[in-house]
């Protein structure tokens, strides 16, 4: 299957996504998931530990990670079982394009965060053949229906301007006995979603209506995102939960 990770955006598309800004977040991101050394550990260990704990990632499963941003998730996951079929997708052309560069070209990323305190860092790449990246919305997916063993998803679904969309889409293309995992600080964008979807307990009401088991909902899931050499960061008050199709 081939997903374009470049379509032509408009000027003001681009200029609206704060993902396309190179200069702030696709560097922040560059950052904060390829360079452990800066951190001294992989600041997002956490949510890691929290999909492959539910992931048999073994033999040929299809694993599709939604807004994967520069790819340190599905890129770690497609490197330890070379025979799966690894998709990564964002609708950030600036994200993806880092990512294709560092997991599948072999590029190697030179970081400057200077004016975070640390001295710049090349960052080696990767050869991984079992791993694409591909532009497109999580409200429209472009996969069958059931064709995925297991969907995930950190730090997205409060950004979706349609998350009860991206929701089902997840649900379409999961496989029967498939799951779905997601990880989110209900940090909304617009105010309607804060009204339908929190408390989380409103949230939970809506993914058992589209359809979901609810197979672990950790409430007080805790991620810290580092910001600079001085070890200030931003404390992220998540939810972590593991579902599949009723
Ligand atoms: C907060 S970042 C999270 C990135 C990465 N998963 C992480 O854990 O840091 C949100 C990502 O979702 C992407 N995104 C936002 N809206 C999207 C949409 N409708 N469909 C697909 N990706 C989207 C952004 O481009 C960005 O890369």
């Amino acid at each position: 299957m081939q997903i374009p990770f470049f379509i032509k955006k408009s000027e003001i598309d681009f200029q609206k996504d704060l993902y396309e800004r190179f200069d702030d977040m696709v560097v922040r991101h560059i950052g904060l998931h390829l360079a452990d050394e800066l951190w001294g550990a992989y600041p997002f260990q956490k949510g890691l530990n929290f999909i492959t704990k539910h992931l048999q990632n073994k033999e040929k499963i299809n694993v599709l990670e939604l807004g994967c941003g520069v790819g340190r998730m599905i890129g770690i996951l497609a490197k330890e079982n070379p025979i799966g079929n690894y998709w990564g997708i964002d609708y950030s052309y600036q994200m993806l394009k880092q990512g294709h560069d560092f997991w599948v070209e072999n590029k190697t990323i030179l970081l400057d965060l200077s004016h975070k305190g640390f001295s710049s860092v090349h960052l080696p790449g990767h050869e991984l053949k079992n791993l694409n990246f591909g532009l497109a919305k999580a409200e429209k997916l472009p996969f069958r229906n059931e064709s995925q063993d297991f969907v995930f998803s950190n730090f997205l679904l409060d950004r979706l301007k349609q998350p009860l969309e991206g929701l089902k889409e997840m649900k379409r293309v999961l496989k029967r006995n498939g799951k779905i995992i997601i990880i989110t600080p209900l940090n909304f964008l617009h105010k309607d979603h804060w009204q339908q979807f929190y408390p989380s307990v409103k949230l939970l009401q809506v993914i058992r209506e589209i359809g979901f088991n609810i197979l672990e909902w950790e409430d007080n899931f805790t991620i810290e995102e580092p910001l600079d050499l001085r070890g200030n960061a931003l404390k992220w008050n998540c939810i972590g939960m593991v579902l599949q199709k009723s």
